[in-house]
């Protein structure tokens, strides 16, 4: 969407994965503070997102959304000068429709342009705008009012649509939103996991700065998967140029969740700013290699191993454009360092069970 946002994947924290519908207005600033104490905040992490279940279920008598009394009592004002008091930036959720998944409160369908409104009075920069009880009217009809009705808002609010890619959304998203959906919801375990990333391949060309497939929110930290397995989630959202969005609880965060989701060099692989999403570009039986340009003519790959045996992954010089003869420096990006040997023609690495290594290689 020609908004001016998200030159780059988004890349911030959503309450959903961890927490559902059980969240308030004191979960949300203790997790700003910590994507600010843990480092986060400066590795790029700058969005704090609100995911379903923050208002009333009725609308007040000029037909705004109100923050829940219960959980949100300070309202959403006073919430967005804090985080932005942080360096950081406020999402919020609504739905393409009339009521939102949760059915704990009410959606945006038919009144776009009050909700744009309102939430750009309040601050906010983002949306997440889900599809659940749509009266069955197609998206193409519902999500492009939200769209204007956020340009006329006063306000750059990134768009993230949240279809569940059942329409396509990639063939047409680009004029509509930020981001769009590819998939259904994730859960935390690694078959999910590698069906998002599946699916979200298929549409890899529609990707680009200003409009992004999105394969779900990060499970990391979440314990639903062992470390290997979300080391493979990272790299494949990192090299699929997907929306970077933690989903744990980011006040307790561990070292090894830290390890992968403050990794630099990855960071920088998804925030290239050529911004072209990797594809499959070989498949055999249970290993997979994934590849993409990145700025300054280097090329990214990622040797996955799906199956359940540790073994020998090639990346081929001829399925990654690169001239037979071509000598090749690699970077290895978890173990941060450039292997002392160059390549001439192919490039082979021992990948561990539900394992991966993710290289930038340079001529
Ligand atoms: C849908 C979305 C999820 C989440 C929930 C909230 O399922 O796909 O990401 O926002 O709704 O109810």
């Amino acid at each position: 969407l020609g908004n001016g946002l998200g030159s780059t994947p988004p890349m911030g924290w959503n309450s959903w994965n961890h927490f559902n519908c059980i969240i308030d207005e004191k979960i949300i600033k203790e997790t700003a503070d910590a994507l600010v104490s843990t480092g986060l905040a400066k590795l790029g992490y700058n969005y704090v997102n609100i995911d379903d279940c923050w208002a009333e279920l009725d609308r007040d008598s000029k037909g705004s959304m109100v923050p829940k009394k219960s959980t949100f009592p300070s309202g959403m004002k006073a919430l967005s000068d804090y985080v932005h008091s942080k360096g950081l930036k406020l999402g919020i959720y609504s739905d393409a429709g009339y009521l939102t998944c949760s059915k704990k409160m009410p959606g945006s369908l038919g009144f776009e342009e009050i909700d744009a409104k309102t939430f750009a009075s309040w601050g906010i920069d983002y949306l997440k705008y889900d599809n659940c009880n749509n009266g069955g009217i197609k998206p193409t009809l519902r999500y492009p009012v939200m769209t204007r009705a956020l340009m006329n808002a006063g306000r750059p609010i990134f768009l993230s649509m949240c279809e569940w890619g059942d329409m396509h959304p990639a063939l047409w998203g680009y004029t509509v939103g930020n981001s769009w959906r590819t998939t259904n919801d994730i859960s935390d375990n690694w078959d999910s996991m590698v069906s998002r990333a599946d699916q979200n391949e298929v549409y890899a060309e529609y990707a680009r700065p200003g409009g992004w497939n999105d394969p779900d929110m990060l499970e990391i930290g979440n314990g639903g998967m062992t470390k290997n397995e979300y080391i493979v989630h990272f790299s494949i959202w990192a090299i699929s140029k997907a929306p970077l969005l933690i989903g744990c609880d980011v006040r307790n965060i561990t070292k090894d969740t830290m390890e992968i989701i403050a990794n630099k060099e990855v960071i920088a692989l998804n925030q290239d700013k050529l911004g072209v999403q990797a594809k499959k570009v070989r498949m055999e039986g249970d290993w997979e290699v994934w590849s993409g340009p990145l700025s300054h003519y280097r090329i990214a790959v990622l040797l996955l191993n799906r199956g359940s045996v540790a073994t020998p992954i090639t990346a081929h010089w001829d399925d990654l454009g690169i001239a037979p003869t071509t000598s090749v420096r690699a970077r290895d990006l978890w173990e941060h360092k450039t292997l002392s040997s160059t390549f001439k023609g192919n490039l082979t690495a021992n990948i561990d069970s539900h394992g991966c290594k993710l290289f930038v290689l340079k001529a």
